[in-house]
């Protein structure tokens, strides 16, 4: 007997629908996660912004580990420690890869190393490169470049209180990066390099968003032809702006080196082991172009964060200039060296890392192959995210964890719960990622950092000055976010 066309017609439509409303079901093999709906998943369910807050309230009701269903794409979040060190700290070898990004891939034509898979030649290439320039001991040579670019935040904020918080410190994380990877500085927040970077990051953000274009989640979007696709046009802009810039800085350090000009730069070391690395031109480029993109926002954002809560938080402000008045004194700026001998500036530092992480969810990981983790698949390339916010935030670790007081830093080193047992695995270095993909800046970061909060801290006092924009004593956490950039990864 051979099936009639009209029951091949219906067992074909019920198949059809059978498999479109398992679109957005939670696979049992999966970790938990909120109910989901046919075709969406838990789209419905995510914010649009600030989705460490909803990750958090999830992590409460079904732990530290959960799955979230984007139509058929499947994202992992953890949100407690243990499960960072057990899948992302002891397993690099098959968690240290990254989600593809249609998007990014088209832009960057694959060169950009901070969403490269670990395995392949552009990361293995462009983190071998800089290695040897951000070991502890090799940051300290940008030291002077610091010390200057403090100096004239100091300068600009004195001279310039009216002007906008932000301009200042935005100028100064991003000529410090500039100068140190290319021996370019941008002495003004409209410097054209300066303007150039905010143009580009802006037109990126749009970019990358799943609004602009969720090519990754319904791919036949890429075959459609650019003159009727604005996205694919916001694409090609973009490319435009980022080589623009990325080659530019290069083009700057090439000519110092040729004139005989050098300033000991990290791009100039690059390229004076170009042939031993085997790192071609437009490698390089992209090299130097993705450390500004990861250095500049970042410190940015923290130093913002600071000052923000000094504000809020006049008592550690005293406490910490009272520290900082008997450490150093009147007559001298702060050096490199007082950071030791300041415990309570220390400790403002890692409570500012710990309230505001300036990356809250990090960068997200993915597994090369399909991974067993307790009772769990992890699947390959599903993003995989670290709750930096949450685990910081999570009340089992931190006591009154939404209160900013810097004093448990002093009380513990983690700060943590004094008493509790240590196989919850905190780290300081959490707001820098985890494993092979631990964030390659940090030294330089807190070398500058320590700096500029050691010499905000001796020079000035910080209130609000009123304005359109409310009193921060009102704000919550949306809220400092929003102020602090909008240019988050959120
Ligand atoms: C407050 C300062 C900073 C914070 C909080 C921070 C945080 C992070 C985080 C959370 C990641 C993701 C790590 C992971 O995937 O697990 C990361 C990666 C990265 N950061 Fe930073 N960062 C800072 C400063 C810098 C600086 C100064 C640079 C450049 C000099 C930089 C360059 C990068 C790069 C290139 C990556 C990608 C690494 C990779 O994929 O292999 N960051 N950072």
């Amino acid at each position: 007997m051979y099936p009639t066309l009209t029951s091949l017609v219906v067992l074909g439509a019920a198949w059809l629908i059978y498999k479109l409303l398992s679109i957005g079901r939670r696979d049992k093999s999966l970790p938990p996660g909120p109910p989901t709906l046919p075709i969406l998943g838990n789209i419905h369910l995510i914010p649009p912004k600030f989705t460490f807050l909803k990750f958090s309230e999830w992590a409460q009701e079904y732990g530290g580990i959960i799955s979230v269903k984007v139509a058929n794409q499947t994202i992992i979040v953890l949100s407690d420690m243990k499960s960072v060190k057990e899948l992302l700290d002891d397993r690099i070898s098959e968690t240290s890869s990254r989600p593809f990004l249609y998007a990014l891939d088209v832009v960057t034509g694959g060169n950009v190393f901070s969403f490269a898979p670990a395995d392949n030649h552009v990361w293995k290439t462009s983190r071998k490169a800089i290695q040897p320039l951000v070991t502890p001991q090799a940051v300290q040579t940008h030291l002077p470049i610091s010390e200057t670019e403090t100096t004239q935040l100091l300068y600009d904020i004195l001279h310039g209180p009216e002007v906008d918080f932000r301009s200042h410190v935005s100028r100064f994380a991003f000529s410090f990066i500039t100068s140190v990877l290319f021996g370019k500085p941008a002495p003004r927040y409209n410097s054209p390099e300066s303007t150039q970077y905010r143009e580009y990051t802006h037109q990126l953000l749009k970019t990358v968003s799943p609004e602009a274009a969720p090519v990754d989640l319904i791919p036949i979007l890429k075959y459609i032809p650019e003159r009727w696709a604005p996205f694919k046009q916001l694409w090609r802009e973009t490319r435009r702006l980022q080589r623009a810039l990325y080659f530019s800085f290069l083009e700057h350090t090439e000519q110092k080196v040729t004139s005989g000009n050098k300033t000991g730069s990290m791009i100039e070391d690059v390229l004076r082991r170009q042939s031993e690395l085997g790192i071609s031109r437009e490698l390089t480029g992209y090299l130097g172009g993705i450390l500004i993109d990861g250095g500049t926002d970042t410190s940015s954002a923290l130093l913002q964060s600071l000052v923000l809560r000094l504000m809020k938080s006049p008592a550690s402000l005293r406490k910490a200039q009272n520290e900082v008045d008997t450490v150093v004194g009147k007559k001298r700026l702060p050096v490199s060296s007082d950071v030791s001998a300041l415990p309570y500036v220390q400790a403002l530092i890692k409570e500012i890392h710990r309230m505001t992480p300036a990356g809250p969810v990090g960068v997200p990981h993915a597994a090369f192959t399909d991974c067993q983790y307790r009772e769990y698949t992890i699947p390959k390339g599903a993003p995989i995210i670290i709750n930096i916010w949450g685990i910081m935030h999570d009340p089992d670790l931190f006591e009154r964890p939404d209160e900013f007081w810097p004093e448990r830093y002093l009380l513990t080193p983690d700060g943590t719960r004094p008493g509790i047992e240590k196989d919850y695995n905190i780290r300081s270095t959490l707001p820098f990622g985890s494993g092979k993909r631990l964030c390659p800046g940090m030294h330089l970061a807190n070398m500058n950092l320590n700096l500029a909060v050691m010499r905000l801290i001796w020079a000035f006092d910080f209130a609000p000055i009123g304005g359109p924009i409310p009193q921060p004593e009102k704000w919550n956490v949306a809220d400092e976010y929003t102020y602090v950039r909008a240019n988050l990864i959120t």
